[in-house]
């Protein structure tokens, strides 16, 4: 019997959708219940080896993935693109979408950041925000923060934020206002590269039923631009 395929699933918001595409492809995939186990091996049958899912922080799975501890991993674009991990990137899923905006006080919209010395930008997307900035020729500092940005130029910390933005109600509810999209963001599907070549029959046909699985529960993802 072959080796389990290792498959490495984010916490948070992505893992109820992401477990219930293993879900319809016959796993019991068990990883958002009651219990706090990590690692969860399921036997296969005769004509399908076991699989193996871990459930680690999303910024941690693409890591898990490009070192090999996981064969592939579903994470968000956003996280992905934050890591700067190198890993193959083969199918898009049509969940998790959300957009990576910059935003700041109301007042901030419509003027020439380009005219501003010294601002601050909270974030907790550091490598996506310099180079968007830089990409700009803005010189601007990053204060990197674990989370609730939205707090940070509220209370003096920063001027903008760079942040995701689902449904806008964070930024809405503390007074804040979109000034530019960065980039537009979804759940992604990432293989190892090595795995990928020696198990190519495997990890193809487990991509084709992950695409198959997409389509009948999410819809198929629309194609995409990278971010700005
Ligand atoms: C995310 C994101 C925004 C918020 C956006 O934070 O960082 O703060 O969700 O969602 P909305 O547009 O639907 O309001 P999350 O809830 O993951 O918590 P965090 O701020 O602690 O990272």
């Amino acid at each position: 019997m072959d080796e389990p395929l290792t498959v490495a699933l984010p916490k948070g918001r992505l893992l109820a959708p992401a477990a219930e595409l293993f879900r319809r492809m016959g796993w019991r995939c068990d990883l958002n219940g009651g219990s706090r186990q990590l690692l969860l091996t399921e036997p296969g049958t005769p004509d399908r080896p076991p699989m193996r899912f871990l459930l680690a922080k999303p910024a941690d799975v693409p890591v898990y993935v490009e070192y090999g501890a996981a064969d592939l991993g579903i994470v968000g674009q956003d996280v992905l693109w934050e890591s700067g991990r190198d890993v193959y990137e083969p199918l898009h899923l049509n969940f998790g979408h959300c957009r990576l905006v910059m935003a700041g006080a109301p007042a901030l919209r419509g003027r020439d950041l380009g005219l501003a010395v010294g601002l601050r930008v909270a974030t907790k997307y550091p490598r996506l925000a310099q180079t968007y900035f830089q990409g700009r020729g803005l010189s601007v500092e990053v204060i990197p923060l674990s989370g609730s940005i939205e707090l940070a130029p509220l209370v003096g910390l920063a001027d903008l934020l760079v942040d995701l933005v689902d449904t806008g109600r964070t930024l809405r509810d503390n007074g804040l206002a979109e000034i530019t999209q960065i980039a537009a963001s979804r759940a992604t599907v990432i293989v190892n590269r090595v795995a990928y070549r020696l198990r190519l029959a495997r990890i193809r046909h487990l991509l084709a039923e992950l695409e198959g699985a997409n389509g009948q529960l999410y819809g198929q993802p629309e194609p995409q631009a990278m971010p700005a």
